[in-house]
């Protein structure tokens, strides 16, 4: 998995109307949380919906190598088995987690307080990640880490036999460093705390209390205050993870740019931690609704309806929603190139240490395609010029990371011109099944070696 097949070229032409509707997968972030914890409960989860992308798969992969049982049902059902918390076993081999810092940093977390040792590999984007995020506060409950330079992978981490609670503020907004201290508090005695400075996606904490775990949160004027009680007995549970609202973006984003266009997304969480780019979208003016609006499994859910919008104007991204869209970034700069006026977006400086730099990975793909930019280190400002004024024509980099080329595929449905990405193969860790729903909608795009 940590090497990298044969890149798959493709191209991308002016498409639709789009029409129909659209099952995208199940949530990534969810998917992974599920298999951890339900091979930390003891006896057997049940989860249905589970996204089947390489990036839970390497998840899966891992639960058993670290001695749960993880069976695939049929397609989303799956069966874990799990060992409890603190019962994981030393893995024969080295954990391969392709290109999922979710899986990597989670997992991380986990065997931190276990009497074990591990290493962990990935992918080239993941290998090139930092990881000092999760291994400075797991040295706090008593693990070590060996890793590369700059506390990159592959890295041998030395689980702490004898872990002591923590008391962890998160210096960024990352959820994932706040659930690898979450989850490394599971096995560590007595209450470890956490704050973060403004709430991250928070299913790591929903789903802890939903396993058994004691588990409080705390709003302060120094931010969201978390706290765990360690060694807790996690019951296992029967989970249907909701569907994922960072994938259902792409067809939404697609239909709001695209001529006639009238697409339903059905079953999308709106978990708030989540839903900003909705509200960012509607704020532009975009004709995005949500249909039977309901509740499942304790999360808020609904049927997002997006039609052509040909009137959208450019806004400033409020920066405290950041964290509820931080992976929807490059396909908002996609319909901000669609709309008129300036779309600024300012306090994302995580964005430059994702999958790739996804700063960098859309401004360079967004000039090669004749769309103006301005950019700095935690902002960039898009100019858009209104609906169907993209040239296009352009070859853009996907580096190895699945969001950057679904949203240069999305670009190039409303180009004047074809758009080209160099590797489409990365679209396989979050939506496997991205190329023949959109083709079902009436998007043009094509393998180009095909
Ligand atoms: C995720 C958290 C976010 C997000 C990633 C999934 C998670 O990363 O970008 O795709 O499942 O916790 P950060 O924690 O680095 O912000």
């Amino acid at each position: 998995m940590s090497g990298h097949a044969d890149p798959i070229p493709m191209i991308s032409r002016k498409s639709g109307p789009l029409k129909g509707v659209a099952e995208v997968p199940g949530d990534k972030s969810i998917s992974h949380r599920a298999l951890i914890l339900g091979a930390l409960s003891v006896g057997e989860t049940r989860i249905s919906g589970l996204l089947e992308g390489d990036d839970v798969l390497a998840t899966a992969a891992a639960m058993r190598a670290f001695g749960a049982e993880v069976e695939h049902l049929g397609a989303g059902e799956w069966r874990v088995n799990g060992v409890g918390v603190g019962g994981f076993q030393e893995p024969e081999n080295v954990i391969d987690c392709g290109n999922a810092g979710t899986g990597a940093r989670l997992i991380m977390g986990v065997m931190a307080t276990t009497g074990i040792s591990a290493t962990f590999t990935g992918d080239a984007s993941l290998r090139s990640r930092p990881m000092a995020r999760v291994t400075e506060p797991i040295a706090l409950f008593g693990a070590r880490s060996f890793g590369r330079e700059g506390g990159r992978l592959p890295m041998t981490i030395v689980g702490a036999g004898d872990p002591a609670p923590v008391r962890y503020e998160v210096p960024m907004l990352s959820a994932q460093v706040k659930s690898a201290v979450l989850f490394a508090g599971l096995n560590a005695p007595g209450k470890t705390v956490v704050t973060e400075k403004e709430a991250t996606r928070d299913h790591t904490e929903r789903m802890l209390a939903g396993f058994g775990a004691e588990i409080s949160i705390e709003e302060t004027d120094e931010g969201r205050v978390i706290t765990l009680t360690g060694q807790p007995e996690l019951k296992p549970q029967n989970i249907t993870v909701p569907r994922d609202p960072s994938s259902a973006a792409f067809p939404v984003c697609a239909a709001l740019i695209t001529p006639g266009s009238d697409v339903l997304v059905p079953n999308i969480g709106l978990n708030p931690t989540r839903a900003g780019l909705f509200a960012t979208l509607r704020e532009m003016g975009a004709d995005l609704t949500y249909e039977n609006e309901r509740e499942e499994g304790g999360e808020p859910v609904a049927d997002l309806r997006a039609r052509f919008s040909p009137d959208m104007k450019g806004i400033e991204v409020p920066p405290e929603r950041a964290a509820s869209m931080i992976d929807e970034y490059p396909i908002l700069s996609v319909v901000a190139a669609n709309a008129t006026g300036d779309t600024v977006m300012r306090g994302v400086k995580e964005l430059r240490v994702k999958e790739s730099d996804r700063i960098d990975a859309m401004a360079r793909g967004l000039e090669a395609n004749g769309v103006a930019l301005d950019e700095g280190e935690d902002w960039w400002i898009i100019h858009g010029n209104g609906p169907g004024t993209v040239k296009g024509g352009g070859l853009c980099e996907a580096r190895l990371d699945h969001r950057i080329a679904m949203s240069f595929l999305v670009l190039g449905m409303a180009a004047q011109n074809p758009v080209r990405v160099d590797d489409g193969g990365p679209v396989a860790t979050s939506f496997p099944i991205f190329e023949p729903l959109m083709a079902g909608l009436g998007a043009q795009i094509v393998r180009a070696n095909q």
